[in-house]
């Protein structure tokens, strides 16, 4: 749940290891620090709130400013409250320690140090990694073998970079948490994830769990789980310096919404030909007898990643002819769920890195299911665990707030769809043709709801509750809609299907509760949406309606364009993240970066 960065090479550390973290803010940032090394001396700066507060830390300070290795960290705290003492990097007298992830048995490493007098100092559990290195290296061990016993000590999941003042090179470890190394000439990087590399090299290792790693400027030397010396092929990313930066945007959450189109177009371009015909063949794995023979799909997802999960179930059940079920990720993994027969599982995730999605994944394989995941991280761990993976190509999303992701994630599934029910003989051709006119409806209707939706966040920022309603496919988005605004507004929003609000939350309506209401002009759901809006009228309640089809009813109506209602989804929820994000600008929001909110989840 944090970022880290590092370096060694012949460049001033510095600027590298700040803007790295700026990059990964979005895994954390509720503390920075950083660890600089030059000669036989470390010096460590760390300080509560941002990056930009390290900043200028750094610039009141004296610190030698010419070293060539360091690393540093952005953190979102798990064991220990936001502070300067509890921020990374942690250090003793001989080593600094940086660390992403939960090390679980910190309570028994800690009695241990104990019974030799050793203390922590702050109330993290990363300290640990720290005293135990010191320990081992105060007995004569170098700093490779004080790492690989310190490590071979860990339980948890753990990206860690040490460097330690007696020795030039830097260590690594993984297990559970991803660490990217970033190739260059007489140099090298390392970060959490490319994003905060791209700018620097397009090559990386993706190490894997239970790798330790020593860098040495240009020098890489990995070690997997069984401590054998092992080459790991590096994976050529072409992302651009622009793509992973706001591209002239004031937020990332709008220049990723401004950017579904071309996500979701590069995320069929390459799998669906001109005359309909779906190519997932190269990514999937699972044999086509056994897609051919499914008789049930479950799909497991948390959050944003769930609800593309929900809107795309009638569609898969619809074309295929096969049952699906769509769980949430933290139930599922204490549930004794029951699978049929011919089971696919499903993972969808962007960052590929959620906890509460992964332990249900490693669940479903430990029962000899077949898995496939979604997921937008190039190399993650669901991408890796699952047995295919289909990737969806929305590029880096850095917004803590979902969008592109969502709209590529429903690509995904709906090509998988078609391509099943290709298999099963049917013939959707026209379908995945309809697919492709998508990212120009997407481009279409940012253009068209841009103004209307800042207009009606200036109108309706201030009021403090909001409910979401939909039938059919619009009902997930009434909650992807809620969820867009309680995440950056801090706005109470609940999503409710339509028809259920009688059964309940009609109590909350009055003239300060409006309502969003998503309706397709296909009868009779849009008749009967209207009649739900008929009732909130008559008690109060203000209505923005989100639609093809105009309502004299309501009070304020966002037009989208014309689009089929299987395809509902792309169009629709383009207008409802663009209110969640200008009600958040009104209210003076942090948009990318929420509070109490994390981009990538990966503890429980
Ligand atoms: O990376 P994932 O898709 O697995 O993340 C799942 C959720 O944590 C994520 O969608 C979260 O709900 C977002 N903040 C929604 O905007």
């Amino acid at each position: 749940m944090c970022g880290i960065v590092g370096y060694s090479g012949e460049k001033k550390a510095l600027g590298i290891l700040l803007s790295g973290l700026q990059s990964l803010e979005y895994r954390g940032y509720d503390s920075a620090g950083i660890s600089l090394k030059k000669g036989k001396k470390i010096e460590t700066i760390k300080t509560k709130g941002k990056v930009t507060d390290l900043i200028t830390l750094i610039a009141e300070s004296n610190i030698d400013t010419s070293a060539t290795i360091g690393i540093g960290h952005t953190r979102w705290a798990t064991h220990g409250a936001p502070s300067s003492t509890n921020a990374h990097p942690h250090y003793t007298e001989r080593v600094s320690v940086v660390h992403n992830g939960i090390i679980e048995n910190y309570r028994n490493l800690e009695k241990f140090l104990k019974e030799k007098n050793i203390n922590r100092r702050t109330d993290t559990d990363t300290e640990i990694i720290a005293l135990l290195l010191d320990l081992y290296l105060s007995e004569g061990f170098d700093f490779k073998n004080a790492f690989f016993k310190t490590v071979e000590m860990l339980k948890g999941s753990f990206a860690i970079a040490a460097i330690s003042k007696d020795f030039d090179y830097m260590m690594l470890a993984k297990h559970e948490s991803p660490l990217v190394i970033g190739l260059s000439n007489n140099e090298t990087y390392i970060a959490s994830d490319v994003s905060a590399l791209i700018e620097y090299t397009h090559d990386f290792i993706f190490l894997e769990d239970g790798d330790i790693a020593l860098i040495d400027k240009g020098n890489v030397t990995i070690w997997d789980k069984d401590k054998k010396e092992t080459k790991r092929q590096p994976t050529q990313i072409d992302w651009s310096k622009e793509k992973a930066q706001k591209g002239g945007y004031k937020h990332f959450m709008l220049k990723e919404i401004a950017e579904e189109d071309e996500a979701v177009r590069n995320t069929i371009q390459s799998r669906i030909d001109e005359d309909g015909n779906v190519f997932l063949d190269e990514e999937i794995s699972i044999s086509k007898e056994f897609l051919k023979n499914l008789d049930r799909i479950t799909i497991v997802a948390c959050g944003t990643s769930f609800y593309a999960g929900l809107t795309a179930k009638p569609i898969i059940e619809k074309y295929t002819g096969i049952k699906v079920d769509v769980e949430i990720g933290s139930e599922f993994r204490y549930y004794n769920y029951l699978y049929s027969k011919n089971n696919l599982f499903i993972a969808i995730s962007q960052s590929g890195e959620t906890a509460d999605t992964k332990e249900p994944l490693k669940m479903a394989k430990s029962k000899g299911i077949k898995t496939l995941s979604i997921v937008n991280v190039k190399e993650s761990a669901i991408a890796r665990l699952s047995d295919s993976c289909i990737y969806t190509l929305a590029g880096p999303e850095i917004s803590v707030a979902s969008t592109k992701a969502f709209t590529s994630q429903l690509a995904v599934l709906y090509m998988l769809a078609f391509y099943i029910a290709q298999l099963k003989g049917k013939d959707l051709k026209p379908q995945a043709k309809q697919l492709l006119k998508i990212p120009s409806l997407i481009k279409q209707t940012f253009d068209k709801t841009q103004d209307k939706t800042k207009e009606l966040a200036d109108k309706y920022y201030n009021y403090q509750d909001f409910l979401y309603l939909g039938r059919g496919i619009c009902y997930p988005l009434a909650l992807e809609g809620a969820l867009k605004l309680k995440e950056i507004s801090y706005i109470h929003a609940e999503g409710y299907p339509a028809g259920e609000m009688k059964h309940g939350p009609i109590a909350l309506i009055d003239e300060n509760t409006p309502t969003v209401v998503v309706a397709h002009p296909e009868e009779p759901l849009y008749s009967k949406s209207l009649s739900n809006c008929e009732e909130i009228k008559s008690r109060h309640g203000k209505i923005i309606l989100v639609s093809n089809k105009q309502s004299d009813i309501v009070d304020d109506f966002i037009e989208v364009p014309k689009v089929d209602y299987d395809f509902a989804p792309f169009v629709y929820i383009i207008p409802l993240q663009l209110f969640a994000y200008y009600v958040a600008l009104f209210r003076g929001n942090d948009i990318d970066q929420p509070r109490n909110l994390a981009k990538s989840v990966t503890v429980e």
